[in-house]
């Protein structure tokens, strides 16, 4: 493996033709207060927001440098689809298809002004495309995770959830439970093939990774104390960016969690771009 496994991420703006800057139309700061989150929260440097806890994933993103067709680019791709909101994920993943760049070599992210039915969304990824990782199921570390479309590979959210408010203060946010981007690092932690902490089930589902405690079903962990409450036996793990807990309670990604990321990534049919 690669001491540091760095990865090209093109976002997707979509847009209905606002100026650069207001509402969906996310300011270049804004975009880039994201790539700073991603780093901060999987390489755990200091900066983090809650640094102490969990490991370096020895995983970094950079905005990509070179388009699809060889020139130069800013990894900014604002679309104008002419849609207001987007209010249903089949809307979405329609728009996801249309503006996609090859997903064997970059990260693809987008951005959206989300309504409707979509409305108390943040935001949503889907398990590692292709499926060669479906054969998995033999590996000790990764059960058959299914895997999504390579049409729509990626990660989205909700405009006002991307990037974070410490970072980039004059953009528009959702309430302030969810003003650190992790909201988009929980999502890049699915992609990489990690499930919740609770494995969507109760204390007789695991998450696959050993060192995540079972629990007991979706807890948001919020408030100035960030209270974790014993289930299954267990002091919940709700500082995993892999709960539900508020932005400020997350800062930690766990020894099995990078080894299973880091086992999709070398797995994937997207690895010879990754690294
Ligand atoms: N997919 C989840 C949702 O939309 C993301 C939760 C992220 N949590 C956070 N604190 N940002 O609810
Ligand atoms: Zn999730
Ligand atoms: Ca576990």
């Amino acid at each position: 493996l690669p001491s540091v496994i760095r990865i090209p991420v093109v976002v997707h703006v979509i847009h209905n033709g606002d100026a650069v800057g207001s509402n969906e139309n996310i300011a270049n700061g804004q975009v880039l207060s994201q790539i700073t989150v991603f780093n901060q929260d999987f390489r755990r440097m200091s900066g983090t927001p809650g640094f102490g806890a969990g490991v370096d994933t020895t995983i970094e993103f950079c905005l990509a440098q070179v388009d699809p067709n060889g020139n130069p680019t800013t990894g900014i791709d604002r679309v104008n689809r002419g849609i207001a909101t987007y209010n249903s994920m089949n809307a979405i993943q329609a728009a996801k298809t249309a503006t996609i760049w090859d997903p064997t070599k970059y990260l693809n992210m987008w951005t959206f002004a989300f309504g409707g039915g979509m409305s108390s969304t943040l935001g949503y990824a889907q398990f590692p495309s292709g499926s060669g990782l479906e054969g998995m199921g033999t590996d000790p570390c990764i059960d058959d995770l299914g895997g999504g479309n390579a049409t729509t590979d990626g990660v989205v959210c909700n405009f006002n959830t991307w990037g974070s408010r410490t970072i980039f203060p004059a953009g528009t946010y959702a309430g302030t439970q969810y003003d650190k981007g992790r909201t988009m690092t929980h999502e890049v932690g699915h992609m990489f093939g990690l499930r919740h902490t609770w494995g969507d089930g109760d204390c007789t589902v695991d998450d696959f990774c050993a060192d995540t405690p079972n629990c007991d079903g979706q807890f948001y962990s919020t408030g100035p104390s960030c209270a974790a409450p014993t289930q299954c036996g267990n002091v919940r793990q709700v500082e995993n960016y892999m709960d539900y807990s508020d932005d400020r309670c997350m800062n930690m990604f766990t020894q099995n969690q990078k080894d299973r990321m880091l086992a999709v990534l070398m797995n994937s049919p997207r690895r010879d771009d990754l690294l």
